[in-house]
């Protein structure tokens, strides 16, 4: 091992930590990442095991979004949890991570409204709280992107249906091998929709009152708790994105008031995207997100363009307990010995984010390899 550099020297970033059952080796997450490259029927391989296996020295790996359910689908190629082929082939992933002495959650996803009939089982409409459509954003369709539909609004006795594909695939997951699961609740997909009173425009009691538009939410994580010991279950939440047209007129209280219903859960963390999702970290009419860390019971995750003076301070500050990083894992499989000794970092190319096959995924090279 290389030396640290002379900025880490006071940090505990690179110490152990605990989260749950589980030792970290150090507070430094890989952020979920989108990149695309399961077969048609959502099932990764050999190719997603070697990319993740790659970047076990992560304290904890949070997948990839993975669709809990053909429904709750709304890009090409991305992976599933809700069968039997992608339960077998996403235990290649855990076994590779778990060999290289990591720790992988899997997040699950279901995207609501942010999809297309292309991609729907039998040409669907896609669903979501209210037919609503999403403004300004495309779906990335087999024949290219194509503009968001506008969505059906579901009927009140398919909810508890979905909750069941939560817990199905929070079911799988286990099977899977994965040491956990977290419940994506951001981003504007299916859960934060409901959560959000520009998406959510129902009279029934998934909608008008915080405690109706949160509910869902908690039943999905009353469901998965009775899958998972809930030290083994996080949520990822966003209040102030507006990431696929998302938004709220008035999220801190709706956000206090999911955190109180949550706690007596206890879960692990609350993985929080602070601002706009991939943008400004304190947009305009935002709110204090360390209300919700001390608001909270756990661990809080903090997402959001860091970078290591941000999370050296974050950490100094005690602002999170552990600290994502999503697009420099892309080009750096072994961005927590680069972050702690102080090496430069390799840009990532932006052109092979999503799809495609080894290029600009299992092929970036280590410090060593760069050196040697
Ligand atoms: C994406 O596929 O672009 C994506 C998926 C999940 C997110 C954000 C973006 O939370």
């Amino acid at each position: 091992m290389n030396a640290p550099s002379p900025k880490v020297a006071s940090t505990d970033l690179f110490d152990p930590v605990q989260l749950g059952p589980y030792t970290l080796s150090n507070r430094i997450v890989m952020a979920p990442l989108t990149r695309s490259r399961a077969d048609d029927q959502g099932v990764p391989g050999e190719l997603q095991a070697t990319y993740y296996s790659q970047r076990a020295s992560a304290g904890l790996i949070v997948s990839e979004a993975t669709n809990i359910s053909a429904q709750g689908k709304g890009y090409i190629r991305t992976p599933g949890i809700w069968t039997k082929e992608q339960v077998e082939g996403w235990k290649l992933t855990t076994k590779a991570v778990h060999d290289k002495g990591g720790k992988i959650f899997l997040q699950l996803w279901h995207v609501g409204r942010v999809s297309h009939p292309d991609i729907q089982p039998g040409g669907a409409i896609p669903v979501a709280p209210s037919a609503v459509r999403a403004e300004n954003q495309q779906a990335y369709t087999y024949e290219g992107f194509k503009p968001l539909v506008t969505p059906r609004a579901l009927e009140t006795d398919e909810i508890p249906g979905i909750v069941k594909d939560y817990a199905h695939a929070a079911e799988c997951a286990k099977e899977a091998g994965f040491d956990g699961v977290e419940i994506h609740s951001a981003n504007g997909y299916l859960l934060q929709q409901f959560l959000s009173d520009k998406t959510n425009k129902r009279t029934d009691r998934y909608g008008g009152s915080i405690e109706n538009r949160t509910r869902i939410v908690v039943e999905v994580v009353d469901a998965v708790t009775k899958v998972w010991d809930s030290k083994r279950v996080g949520i990822r939440l966003s209040p102030l994105t507006k990431f696929a047209d998302i938004g709220d007129s008035n999220p801190e209280p709706v956000y206090l008031s999911l955190i109180e219903q949550i706690n007596p859960y206890g879960l692990a963390y609350i993985h929080v995207i602070e601002g706009d999702t991939q943008g400004e970290r304190q947009p305009a009419g935002g709110f204090d997100l360390q209300k919700l860390r001390h608001a909270f019971k756990g661990l809080y995750m903090a997402n959001n363009n860091y970078t290591l003076d941000l999370a050296l301070e974050a950490r100094a500050k005690n602002l999170a307990d552990l600290i994502c990083f999503g697009r420099p894992f892309i080009s750096n499989p072994d961005l927590v010995e680069r972050l702690r000794t102080g090496a430069p970092l390799t840009p990532p190319d932006t052109n092979t984010f999503y799809a495609g096959d080894e290029k600009g995924y299992i092929d970036y090279p280590t410090m060593d390899r760069l050196a040697g």
